[in-house]
Order: C-alpha cells, then sequence, then structure tokens
C-alpha cells in the first residue's frame, strides 16, 4: 500500500454503531403469503407495535416499492423476480442502518424467496408465513382480485393460474384464519422480541 495512502474505513459508522444508537439489532423479517392473506395488515399493526415498544422499523411492501422504485415491473415470473431482487436490495440497505425492516410480498416461489435470503444473509432473513387457505383468501378478496382472475382479467394471479409455493420450514408462521389481528400481532412481537432486541 502507497505510503501516503490513509484508508479511512476504521472511522465509517459500522452497522453496530447504528444498532448501539438504535438500540436494537437490523433485521428483515420477511412476510410471504397469498394476495389476501393479510400480510399488509399484520406488517403495518406489527410496525406500530415495535415503534410503541421503542424499536425503529421499516414497512416496504407494494405500496411504496411497485408504486415507485419496481412502478416498471408487471407480474411476468421473471418481473416478480426482479422485484424481490430490488426489495432484497433495499432490504439489505436498511439492515447496514440497523434497521428493522418489515417486508411484505407474495415472493412465490421458494427460488425467489432464496434468491432474498442470500442477497439480505441468512442470519438476518426471518421468514414469516402468512398463512391462510385460498378459499378463505379468496373469500376475502379484499380488492376484488380473486373475481376478477376468475373471470380471466387478470392473467397470472398467484393461487389461481400462478404458483404459490409455501415455505417448509419458516421461521414462524401465523394462520390468519384461526387468529384474530391481535392474537397474530402479539404472537409476532412476541416471537422476534429475543431477535431484535439489543
Ligand atoms: S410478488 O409476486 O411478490 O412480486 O407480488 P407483490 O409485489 O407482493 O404484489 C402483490 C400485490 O399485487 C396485486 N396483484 C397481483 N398479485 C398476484 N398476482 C397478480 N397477477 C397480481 N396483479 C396484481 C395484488 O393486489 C397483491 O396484493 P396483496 O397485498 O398481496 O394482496
Amino acid at each position: 500500500m502507497a505510503e501516503h495512502i490513509h484508508p479511512i474505513f476504521d472511522r465509517l459508522l459500522q452497522r453496530e454503531d447504528r444498532e448501539r444508537r438504535l438500540k436494537q439489532k437490523g433485521k428483515a423479517l420477511w412476510l410471504t403469503g397469498l394476495s389476501g392473506s393479510g400480510k399488509s395488515t399484520i406488517a403495518q399493526h406489527l410496525e406500530r407495535r415495535l415503534y410503541n415498544e421503542g424499536f425503529f422499523p421499516q414497512v416496504l411492501d407494494g405500496d411504496n416499492i411497485r408504486s415507485g422504485i419496481n412502478s416498471n415491473l408487471s407480474f411476468s415470473d421473471a418481473d416478480r423476480k426482479e422485484n424481490i431482487r430490488r426489495i432484497a436490495e433495499v432490504a439489505r440497505l436498511y439492515l447496514h442502518s440497523g434497521i428493522i425492516t418489515i417486508n411484505s410480498f407474495i415472493s412465490p416461489t421458494r427460488e425467489i424467496r432464496d434468491m432474498a435470503r442470500a442477497v439480505i444473509g441468512a442470519e438476518d432473513f426471518i421468514e414469516i408465513y402468512v398463512n391462510a387457505p385460498i378459499e378463505v383468501c379468496e373469500e376475502r378478496d379484499v380488492k376484488g382480485l380473486y373475481q376478477k382472475a376468475r373471470a380471466g382479467e387478470i392473467k397470472g394471479f398467484t393461487g389461481i393460474d400462478a404458483p404459490y409455493e409455501a415455505p417448509l420450514s419458516p421461521a414462524f408462521e401465523i394462520r390468519t384464519d384461526q387468529l384474530s389481528l391481535d392474537e397474530a400481532v402479539g404472537q409476532l412481537y412476541a416471537f422476534i422480541h429475543p431477535i431484535i432486541k439489543y
């Protein structure tokens, strides 16, 4: 190394410095599940609960991703993959700022979620399966999209004519058809608290 070059790396703020300041461990909580399974609702309530308990969380979901950084992406296999790749990269940036992200995306295949896990790092990627049977999601049909998919107005809809592969060994599973919202968020909070506490 040249004599008058002084690397500054030891002066850069490290993830550890930020985590100490925020009094939390950065993690990427990854909520996967069918459309209508309750991912976004749980993500929003968990975010509020974490914030109220003194943590510093950030939800990433369709509203702030598919309308912004990923507004050019469709629901083709290739675009879903690119969608999740970019989200994982964003979650990784937050992670290295010591922030807990709550990622709420269908992320329909094991391959796609494995890619996200690889980008984020297996030790920081916490896979949470938001599980409601397709019949229940279809019955809820909050956005009317299942009806459109059945009518052929939407092609390649997850669970109808595009695949959803359930996680084989998620870190945590929530049956939203069997629990109230408060119960679901309470159980999830209890599970993640030891993982994120500083
Ligand atoms: S993915 O598969 O992870 O890239 O999907 P995601 O970014 O989470 O977006 C899912 C939401 O987009 C709406 N939508 C569709 N979902 C599935 N398949 C098709 N073809 C589709 N077209 C639009 C749908 O409202 C999903 O919302 P959620 O919040 O999951 O119900």
